[in-house]
């Protein structure tokens, strides 16, 4: 079991004289400097993250890529120092590619992972030369007349499939099962990769994402073993070598204090190594091997400031109320996930009461944090919510007309601003009033 003091400081947080520090610095300080509520994001976390996974694919099998998911948290810095570290990125939409592309990323690493996709969609992608996983075979029909309209040569394709086994945090979060929208299923896979090498592709990879948020690796090991198997027999009855298997994202985090990280080296054993044992039986051909975790590598990195200015009893229980709500971090009110919430100036204070953390949205939802056990507080005291990194700033919203809050990156002690808070004038952007309202 880890202990307290050490899951904090995996998050980059410990305590001095009962003042939080994050990133090794101060947090009243920097709320007193940059105000609240803030995201801030430690450079150092990321890296480290990034740097875990890729040893461990290195030294499990070479040919191996990781594609960031770029939706978990999409701000030009983050996907900078991923860059820096060598990372490809999976993009679900063209202003996630859009962005990549801004910060010089080669178009050969992203892949386009969309669902529902638009021809809009694919003539983008296809100008800018970006690998596509299909999402239904219906798409490919669609893909190949745009082909033909630009005039470009079709090179590569790849199809998500849906291995029917999926897992996730949240009934939202999971992707795979025959309930599911994403991907095609088992009995089409065939069909689809025929008519794909019937219409002239030559090169092929393959994908599946079976859910988001997966602590326990076993989850992992079953849709492996299915979307290997597919994997598989696909080659050999197509004669069919892959240039990619590409396994997804999902890798959780420790949200709780109980939980413990995600045991990667059982991720291996789960799923690097069944793959493999079929890449070493020749059928498939020496395809890179790439998954595209987003959560795992920035959900840690970034707290998230936020100050009290209510507290309130209101008979029955007691609420603090602060400056972030629903509109700044939305998974406890969309998913009823746990981010845990750290008083920032713990200093002389003992007496540990019962808190609903509640913030500023006219919903009964704006929740995010319930019956939380903290020390006694006060109106003007600083709180940190955790593990903000991943779906945090990506998911913000700027409902009842809140600005969204600014970005800040700290790396070695210096702090950066990777984002402006939104002022109230940005929130009237783009909007006129047609002249006859006057
Ligand atoms: C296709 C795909 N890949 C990767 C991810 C990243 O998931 P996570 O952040 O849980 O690693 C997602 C998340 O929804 C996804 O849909």
């Amino acid at each position: 079991m880890t202990e307290y003091k050490e899951w904090l400081r995996n998050k980059g947080l410990d305590y001095r004289d009962g003042v939080l520090y994050f990133a090794d610095m101060n947090t009243l300080e920097l709320a007193e400097q940059y105000g609240t509520p803030i995201y801030i994001t430690d450079e150092h976390i990321i890296r480290k993250r990034y740097r875990e996974l890729k040893n461990l694919l290195d030294t499990e099998y070479k040919n191996n890529q990781i594609h960031y998911a770029v939706k978990a948290n999409s701000n030009l810095a983050i996907l900078k120092i991923l860059k820096s570290e060598g990372s490809g990125y999976d993009c679900t939409s063209q202003g996630e590619i859009f962005a990549c592309l801004k910060v010089g990323v080669d178009p050969k690493s992203i892949l386009y992972t969309g669902n529902m996709f638009t021809n809009k969609d694919f003539e983008f992608a296809v100008n800018n030369n970006i690998i596509i996983n299909l999402d239904s075979v219906s798409q490919l029909d669609r893909l190949i007349k745009v082909h033909n309209k630009l005039g470009k040569q079709k090179n590569i394709i790849s199809f998500r499939i849906n291995p029917e086994f999926g897992a996730g945090h949240h009934a939202h979060t999971i992707t795979a099962g025959k309930e599911i929208k994403f991907g095609i299923l088992e009995d089409q896979v065939l069909d689809a990769y025929k008519l794909a090498q019937n219409a002239g592709f030559k090169k092929f990879g393959i994908h599946q994402h079976i859910g988001s948020g997966i602590i326990n690796p076993k989850d992992f090991e079953k849709a492996a073993e299915n979307y290997l198997s597919i994997v598989k027999t696909l080659a050999s009855s197509l004669d069919i070598k892959f240039e990619f298997v590409d396994f997804g994202g999902g890798l959780g985090i420790p949200y709780k204090p109980e939980e413990e990280p995600l045991d990667i080296d059982i991720y291996r054993d789960m799923v690097i190594r069944p793959f493999k044992e079929i890449v070493e039986t020749g059928v498939i051909g020496t395809p890179t091997f790439k998954i595209e975790p987003g959560r795992f590598l920035c959900a840690e990195s970034t707290i998230i400031l936020t100050q009290i200015n209510t507290i309130k009893n209101n008979g029955f229980k007691l609420f603090a109320g602060i400056d972030a709500g629903f509109n700044t971090l939305i998974r406890p009110t969309m998913y009823g996930s746990y981010h845990h919430i750290e008083l920032c100036n713990k200093q002389g204070r003992e007496d540990i009461i019962e808190y609903d953390i509640a913030g500023p949205i006219c919903e009964s939802g704006d929740i995010l944090g319930r019956k939380r056990m903290l020390p006694k507080l006060e109106e003007g005291d600083i709180l940190a919510i955790l593990d903000a990194g991943a779906y945090g700033f990506a998911m913000a919203s700027s409902y009842n007309s809140r600005p969204r809050p600014g970005e800040l990156l700290i790396n070695n002690k210096s702090v950066f601003k990777i984002r402006k808070a939104e002022t109230l004038e940005n929130l009237l952007e783009g909007q006129s009033i047609p002249k006859h309202l006057g």
